[in-house]
């Protein structure tokens, strides 16, 4: 049987249950790789779906707040007493609430900055402690480009947090390049999923994105996976510190 990309490598996946996550979960297992699936815990039987159709020796659901280090730390654990090691990591988790600013709460702020920057922080160091023992590893931040450009009025507190993200993929980069350990960002544009269903549903907004889109549609999660997977392989070995933005040309 022909080789695949990932064969005996074993990644976890951050928001892994659904969406794009989802997509990069299933894209890891076409190619070889055992994968964790992280989730905040309300996605279980989506995890356990997975599961059923990769395989259960080639997945595992990681239930846990990835804003929080004890449960970051059972994460990283459960997948090392798993499958025995941890060769890539995708931090895809995230959260928008769509707010005004004079009505966001000091309490949502912080909790977006938590869910989707402290928890790069928080899963990448642990993973890295890891990884540096047993010849390296690759980090995948799936950060947006609402980290590069203020996109919208209700998106304060997301737009710091993936700005943030972005800038820890840099610095993540530098300071883990000596342990033989990669990080990168992809930066999506509009992709339907759960996360902006909502917003997406109120009249003239998803067509208003499209016409600002050079390629004048919306992205699919395949398009993400695609590119994440792309950064994790060996054909991204010389590929350190890049923010790589997948949005049909919107920031162009
Ligand atoms: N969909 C888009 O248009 C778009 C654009 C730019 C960036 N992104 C980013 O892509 C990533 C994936 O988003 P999506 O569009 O698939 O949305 P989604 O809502 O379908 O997925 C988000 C996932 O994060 C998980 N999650 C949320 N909080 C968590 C927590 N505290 N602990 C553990 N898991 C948690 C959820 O369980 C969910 O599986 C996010 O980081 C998002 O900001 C999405």
């Amino acid at each position: 049987m022909a080789s695949s990309r990932f064969d005996g490598k074993v990644a976890i996946v951050t928001g892994g249950a659904r969406g794009i996550g989802r997509a990069i979960v299933e894209a890891f297992a076409r190619e070889g790789a055992r994968v964790g699936i992280g989730h905040s815990g309300r996605s279980e039987d989506a995890a356990q779906e997975i599961i059923r159709t990769v395989g259960k020796d080639r997945a595992v659901s990681l239930p846990g707040d990835v804003a929080d280090a004890k449960a970051v730390k059972a994460i990283l654990d459960r997948t090392i007493s798993t499958f025995g090691r941890i060769d890539i990591l995708v931090n895809n988790a995230g959260i928008c609430p769509f707010r005004d600013v004079l009505d966001v709460t000091v309490e949502e702020f912080d909790r977006v900055q938590a869910v989707n920057t402290r928890s790069i922080f928080l899963m990448s160091q642990g993973a890295a402690r890891f990884m540096k023992d047993h010849g390296g590893g690759v980090i995948v931040n799936v950060t947006s480009i609402s980290g590069e450009r203020f996109t919208d009025p209700q998106q304060l507190a997301y737009c710091t947090s993936k700005a943030a993200a972005n800038m820890l993929t840099r610095g993540l980069a530098v300071t883990l390049a000596p342990y033989n350990i990669r990080v990168n960002a992809v930066l999506p544009g509009t992709i339907p999923t759960d996360i902006n269903e909502d917003v997406l549903a109120r009249p003239g907004v998803a067509d208003a994105i499209i016409k600002q889109t050079p390629l004048k549609c919306l992205g699919e999660c395949g398009d993400i996976a695609s590119a994440t997977l792309f950064l994790a392989s060996d054909e991204a070995k010389w590929i350190t510190g890049t923010l790589m933005v997948v949005d049909g040309g919107v920031i162009a």
